[in-house]
């Protein structure tokens, strides 16, 4: 179990192995995916203003990074309207699955859904924003943030939330947080600058907190 300083001691390791860390994710996505939906309400206020935050207009293009079981798709469905798109992307089949049906059961011919790790994606065009709604994983991968980004136009809007360490001052509770996080994560820790890999690629960066300091809420964009 980590120190109660986790965030620092973790990131003293090394790099964690990319393949390693996607199998232990798909792994514990296979168990979780069916009860995934049901432990999402009390996030939904986050899911909300995460999306908000990349102002899409419609006839725009967006991509939902990790989409999981898809449950962002009817909002930034709607805020494309009809003449948008939207592209999502997840490596968990069992995840996916549940997207899917989504989408065939809104009968929406422009939501595009892809099985592949965000390490290996291509897209045929670059998209207008990218949401990164609980992605951890995603957001410690160098190779991940360099495939997404290239999926991405010059001025893209990029907006993340995701869970953190408490400050220090209640850092007991962050042996909470990382037992919470590791439930949902290849690579659990890291979790006191979740963001740290992704932020120095982004201008105009702004970020504040959520859920009394265990979550967090960032917009940036790409540079021009
Ligand atoms: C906590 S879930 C969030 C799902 C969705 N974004 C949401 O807000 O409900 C994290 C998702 O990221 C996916 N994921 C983790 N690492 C990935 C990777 N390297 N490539 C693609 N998907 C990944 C998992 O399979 C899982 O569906």
């Amino acid at each position: 179990l980590p120190p109660t300083d986790a965030g620092a001691a973790m990131s003293a390791q090394p790099p964690a192995d990319e393949d390693a860390v996607r199998a232990a994710s798909i792994e514990k996505y296979r168990k979780r995916a069916a009860g995934y939906d049901a432990t999402c309400g009390p996030t939904w206020p986050i899911r909300e203003r995460t999306v908000a935050l990349l102002g899409l207009q419609a006839g725009q293009s967006v991509l939902d990074v990790g989409c999981g079981t898809g449950l962002s798709l009817p909002l930034l469905r709607a805020a494309v309207g009809d003449t948008g798109r939207v592209h999502g992307f997840d490596q968990s089949p069992d995840m996916l699955a549940q997207a899917r049906r989504r989408v065939a059961e809104a009968g929406w011919d422009n939501v595009d859904l892809f099985e592949t790790a965000a390490q290996d994606l291509r897209l045929p065009g670059r998209v207008d924003a990218l949401l990164f709604h609980y992605t951890h994983d995603i957001l410690r991968s160098h190779s991940a943030i360099d495939a997404l980004l290239a999926c991405a136009r010059p001025g893209a809007v990029v907006a993340i939330a995701g869970i953190k360490y408490f400050p220090r001052w209640l850092a007991p509770l962050n042996l909470w947080v990382y037992l919470k996080n590791h439930g949902y994560n290849g690579a659990p820790g890291e979790l006191r600058t979740p963001w740290d890999r992704i932020a120095p690629r982004l201008v105009d960066w702004s970020i504040s907190t959520t859920q009394y300091g265990m979550g967090y809420l960032a917009r940036g964009r790409v540079p021009e």
